[in-house]
């Protein structure tokens, strides 16, 4: 599509009171900017993200995640504003989208009625009972007369409902002609980008309104904004993961990261939580369990289960209060109060409760690999590095700090002493 668009994220966010620059508040695990670049890529090869406060922290995290975009470092101490962000962009297509980085809820579907007119300049806006905060919009026979922002705003145009979104289709030669001309002769002394429309108006230009859905362009400028964003974007990723064949109890008690994949018939309770590139495949996450950039196929995990980045579960159930970290267990039965990290387990092993691999000696990890059919009886501890062999039984209790070899016990307790007649000796005689 012969379309260039710029992304404006210059701006401070100073409302978002936050060392961390406002575009890289995360939504369901992503900066909020990232949402904005993907719809973009989806309508555009030619993209400039227009940058200025914590720029190159910005752009760090953007060149990491999309090579290839455009960067323009804004003028900011002479031409601030939006009209200073978009001046002298080399953009290549004749058409051109301005987006802003703090809409992270647009997509490429909600901007395809703005990017299907043809006009001088296409503009988005919607009908708000409190419009305030928002450039009023004032239309006139279907066309936009002029924008007023609310600091400029007469007492009459303040009562203005038609509010302009922030999104904008200019013509290329229209921004060239009439970006020079702006002035910052205004309330906030800035150039404001919205000031155009008055002045193409002026000279006869076309500039077509279109009524866009408010979810899909609502902005981010504070942290009850950024949450109230991520409950719609949990809206979405929910939905499109139930449409997909996922269960959901009570689905607006669970959080799926927006990079999580479901695979299969699955089912989450209420409570869980997916973060990270979890691939969850035909297994069920009970209540209140947490899985983190995991692998978990035709499993069972929970309730309150705790499944940590690096974790291959794969035909295993892993019961209540069970930590699984960085380990592969396959056809594993772990079902109560356990620790198990940088572990290998095998199939038919069973896990008794307050199991532990004890991973950390204080300055390194190391693994503990164990075979199959292993029984593993409660308390046991592991100190890694160290290997079960297949067919090993571990009596409940025991430290193992050897490695042990197929079809042997391994067993270290303190023999047990009784000490007959002590209850009464130390507690008296009790009724
Ligand atoms: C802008 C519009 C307003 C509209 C509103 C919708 C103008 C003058 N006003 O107001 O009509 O209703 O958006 O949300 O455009 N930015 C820069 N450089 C700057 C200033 C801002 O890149 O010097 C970026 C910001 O990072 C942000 C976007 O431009 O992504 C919008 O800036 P913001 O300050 O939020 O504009 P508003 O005052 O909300
Ligand atoms: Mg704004």
């Amino acid at each position: 599509m012969s379309l260039s668009v710029i992304v404006l994220a210059a701006g401070q966010g100073t409302r978002m009171k936050s060392q961390l620059p406002k575009v890289l508040h995360t939504i369901s695990g992503r900066p909020m900017l990232f949402y904005v670049i993907e719809a973009a890529k989806a309508l555009s090869d030619d993209i400039t993200v227009v940058l200025y406060h914590q720029a190159d922290r910005i752009r760090e995290a953007l060149e990491a995640e999309f090579p290839g975009l455009g960067y323009k470092l804004q003028d900011h101490a002479n031409y601030p504003g939006t009209g200073g962000a978009v001046m002298e962009i080399p953009t290549r297509h004749d058409r051109v989208l301005v987006l802003n980085g703090d809409m992270p809820l647009v997509t490429a579907e909600s901007l395809e009625p703005l990017v299907s007119k043809e006009a001088d300049i296409v503009m988005s806006v919607f009908d708000l009972p409190d419009p305030s905060g928002y450039g009023r919009v004032v239309v006139e026979n279907g066309e936009v007369r002029a924008i007023v922002e609310e600091k400029d705003c007469t007492p009459g145009q303040k009562a203005i409902k038609t509010v302009n979104a922030g999104v904008y289709v200019f013509k290329k030669e229209v921004l060239d002609r009439y970006l020079p001309l702006l002035s910052n002769d205004n309330a906030q002394a800035e150039y404001y980008l919205t000031d155009i429309i008055k002045m193409a108006r002026d000279e006869g230009r076309h500039i077509v309104p279109v009524w866009v859905e408010e979810e899909a362009f609502k902005g981010v400028n504070s942290r009850y904004d950024l949450a109230h964003a991520e409950e719609l974007m949990q809206d979405r990723i929910r939905e499109k993961w139930m449409r997909a064949g996922v269960t959901m109890h009570l689905p607006k008690t669970i959080y799926i990261d927006s990079r999580a994949r479901f695979f299969g018939e699955c089912t989450l309770e209420n409570g869980a939580t997916i973060h990270g590139e979890s691939v969850i495949t035909e297994s069920h996450i009970r209540a209140h369990s947490v899985i983190e950039d995991a692998d978990i196929k035709n499993s069972g995990v929970g309730p309150m289960a705790r499944i940590r980045p690096g974790t291959i579960l794969e035909d295993t159930h892993i019961g209540n209060f069970v930590e699984v970290k960085k380990s592969h267990l396959k056809g594993v039965k772990a079902g109560h109060l356990s620790y198990l990290g940088d572990a290998e387990i095998d199939e038919g092993t069973n896990v008794g409760a307050g199991t532990i691999t004890c991973n950390y000696d204080g300055k390194g990890k190391y693994k503990t690999k164990i075979g199959k059919n292993v029984f593993i009886g409660s308390d046991t501890q592991l100190v890694a590095p160290v290997t079960v062999e297949d067919n090993v039984m571990i009596a409940a209790g025991t430290t193992v700090t050897r490695d042990v070899e197929s079809d042997a016990l391994a067993i270290s307790r303190t023999p047990q002493k009784t000490v007959k007649g002590f209850f009464h000796k130390f507690f008296g005689t009790k009724k």
